[in-house]
This record gives structure tokens, C-alpha cells and sequence, in this order.
């Protein structure tokens, strides 16, 4: 149902259910939506990667919303979103110590980009968007919409990925209204995220930076630009961890990402021989006969391209979890390239309550 209201043409409300404020990206919806970021409201905001839930970074209530909103633990810190590198400079201290300038500025090279750095921070972060931290997350992301709307506000903006915690992140506007259409004022739609999987998160460190997400940007392109192997301080899908005790690094859940459905990964774990109830996502298109065994069947790349693979994974496992399918099985990739941030989601997605 699309229902226009008298006083806002552009304001559509995706079903009277949701309540959901879809806006298309207008400059007058931007100067909107940076109005409402202003006043303290939540704002869906698309990113590269995927879309973000943003709130005034500046604004410890604004930023409350936003763990409300997501139910996420206020332990597990947001990552901050700015217009550009200058803007960067002035939400961190980096010019403390030697190599935290160095790294910093190698990292900056990322920018716009799907690469976020954990640096010193400045007091004038809300410290319930550092979860009480001395560091910040911090990226310019590479979506004209989202450097638009960041041009307006004289604030930066933290925001997480607005899914409800522990569900698959949003890679549409549609998505973020599913999940959180009741809890935020406006939604700017601005397509369908080209990158499709969260940022790579470094920690900038004195034996140099350390990886803490596979993301948009690979580790080997990362090692080139710093020339040397970075550490990975990722914690494994593997490894227990209680999401009710602190963390020892923050929001490195092993659970996250999750479809509420049942979802086993080909090659890995054993998969039924009845697959007519299964949901298969496949990296590349599979014979129609084999296809036809099953449910259905998503194709995440016409040709198995990782980076297609990458940009539908979310979308598709949510449609996945949305349908008749009592099983999700999806395809496994090579740990290596984009393929490591792909297997990264994959493996927490299937990983047991
Ligand atoms: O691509 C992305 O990074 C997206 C878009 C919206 O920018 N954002 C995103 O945010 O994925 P979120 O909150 O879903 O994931 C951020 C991760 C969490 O695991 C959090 O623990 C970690 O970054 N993080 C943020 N600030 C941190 C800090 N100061 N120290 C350690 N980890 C941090
Ligand atoms: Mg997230």
C-alpha cells in the first residue's frame, strides 16, 4: 500500500502496519532529515555497505535511541560517520603518538570507502556511542546520499547497521522499514547498496593496525597499502562467546547476522536428503534439474563473482528467511579476497543460538 499525505507529497508510507517513512533523496528530504538528526531523531541513512541507523554522534540521548531501538547491548560501541577526512580529524586524537598519525594516514587513503579505524577518541563523541571507550569507529562512507546528508549536519553521525541486533543487516530501504520502521522518523532510500557486507574494521595499534571485521576492503589490499601483513584479531565464528558478558572485543559476536530459520552451509555441514522444504542460495547458476529438487533457488552472481556474491548475500538470505523454506543451504567460498568477509557473515549466520 502507498499512501501519499496531503502536507508531503514525497512521504510514503510502505504499509500502515510498519509506519515506515520511506523519503526519496530530494535535497529537500535531506535538509529533513538532517533537521530531525539535529532535534535527537533516528534517520535510516544507505551507505555503500549497507544501510545505516544514524543518530547526532554529538548527542548522548540521540545515541540512546538508537540502542533502544536495535535492542543492542550498550556495551558494544557504534561506528561514526563523517563527510571527510577533515571532518575525521576533529572526532579523534591521533596526532598523540607517532604511529597512530602514520597509520591513520595510510588508513585515510580508504576514504570514501567500506573501511573503518578504531582510533583515539575525542571527548566530543557521546561516550554512549564509544560504549564508554577511549576509541572511536570512524569511516567516511562512499555513498553520495549519505555524504549529502552528512554535508548538512555540523555534526558527525553514528550509526550502526539498522537491523534489529542479531538479525540480517539492510542492503534496502524496504529492509530497514521491516525491521525498524516504527522506530525512526525517516528512511532515505538510496538503492540498493553496491558494496552489500559491512566495513572492514582495523584497530590502528603500535605493532600496526589489526584486523577486527573482514569487510568491503580485503586484507591483502589493506597489506599492500601498509605494506605488511596485518594482524587478525577477529574472533572466530567458532569460539563460545556469551553476548551477556563484556566483551573482550567489542560486538564480535559469534552469533550475528542471523536468518531465524535453520541455515547450513554446503561442503561443511550435512545437508538433508529431502531438500524439497530447502532454500538454496547458490554463488553461480546451478542445472535446472538439480535446481528443480529444491524449494527454491537464489542465484547470488550470474557467474559467480564474489563481489555480486557479496552485494545480494543479505538481500537473498532474507528472502530466503521470508519464504516457505523450512531450511537455508547456502554455497561456501575460498577464505580469501572479498570471499573472507563473505565466509565471515556466513559462518556467524550459521552459527547455533
Ligand atoms: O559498513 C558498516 O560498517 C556499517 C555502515 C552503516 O557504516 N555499520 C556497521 O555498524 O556495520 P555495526 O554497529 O553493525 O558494526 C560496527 C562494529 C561492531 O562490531 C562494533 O563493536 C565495532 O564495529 N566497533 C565500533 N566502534 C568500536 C570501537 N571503538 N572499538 C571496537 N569496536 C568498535
Ligand atoms: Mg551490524
Amino acid at each position: 500500500l502507498t499512501v501519499s499525505t496531503g502536507s508531503d507529497e514525497s512521504v510514503i508510507f510502505t504499509s500502515p502496519m510498519e509506519e515506515s517513512i520511506i523519503a526519496e533523496p530530494t535535497s529537500e528530504n535531506l535538509a529533513k532529515a538532517a533537521g530531525f538528526l539535529q532535534r535527537g531523531d533516528l534517520v535510516g541513512v544507505p551507505t555503500e555497505t549497507v544501510y545505516g541507523l544514524a543518530a547526532n554522534a554529538t548527542d548522548d540521548d540521540a545515541v540512546t535511541k538508537i540502542y533502544a531501538a536495535k535492542d543492542r547491548p550498550p556495551t558494544n560501541p557504534l561506528i561514526i560517520h563523517v563527510a571527510s577526512v577533515k571532518h575525521a580529524l576533529r572526532w579523534c586524537e591521533i596526532d598523540s603518538q607517532a604511529w597512530v598519525r602514520k597509520q591513520f594516514d595510510i588508513a585515510a587513503k580508504f576514504w570514501p570507502g567500506p573501511l573503518t579505524v578504531i582510533v583515539p577518541r575525542s571527548k566530543n563523541i557521546s561516550s554512549v556511542a564509544t560504549a564508554g571507550g577511549d576509541s572511536v569507529g570512524i569511516r567516511v562512507p562512499n555513498h553520495p546520499i549519505a555524504l549529502a546528508l552528512l554535508e548538512r549536519c555540523d555534526f558527525p553521525l553514528a550509526a550502526p547497521s539498522a537491523n534489529p541486533s542479531n538479525y540480517i543487516s539492510p542492503t534496502t530501504a524496504k529492509h530497514v522499514a521491516f525491521g525498524l520502521g516504527e522506530k525512526v522518523r525517516m528512511i532515505i532510500d538510496g538503492g540498493p547498496c553496491q558494496c552489500g557486507i559491512e566495513s572492514t574494521i582495523i584497530k590502528l595499534d603500535p605493532r600496526g593496525p589489526q584486523l577486527m571485521r573482514a569487510g568491503g576492503v580485503s586484507l591483502d589490499v589493506l597489506e599492500n597499502a601498509f605494506g605488511h601483513a596485518i594482524g587478525n584479531s577477529v574472533v572466530s565464528a567458532d569460539l563460545d562467546s556469551d553476548p551477556t558478558k563484556p566483551m573482550p572485543s567489542p560486538g564480535q559476536f559469534q552469533k550475528h547476522y542471523s536468518p531465524t530459520k535453520p541455515l547450513l552451509i554446503a561442503g561443511v555441514d550435512a545437508l538433508p536428503l529431502d531438500v524439497s522444504e530447502v532454500g538454496r542460495l547458490v554463488f553461480a547458476p546451478i542445472d535446472q534439474d538439480k535446481a528443480d529438487a529444491f524449494h527454491r533457488v537464489w542465484t547470488l552472481s550470474q557467474d559467480g563473482n564474489l563481489d555480486e556474491v557479496a552485494r545480494n548475500l543479505f538481500a537473498f538470505l532474507r528472502e530466503a528467511d521470508q519464504s516457505d523454506a523450512q531450511t537455508i543451504v547456502i554455497d561456501s567460498c575460498e577464505n580469501t579476497g572479498i570471499g573472507q568477509a563473505i565466509m565471515d557473515r556466513i559462518t556467524r549466520a550459521a552459527s547455533p543460538p
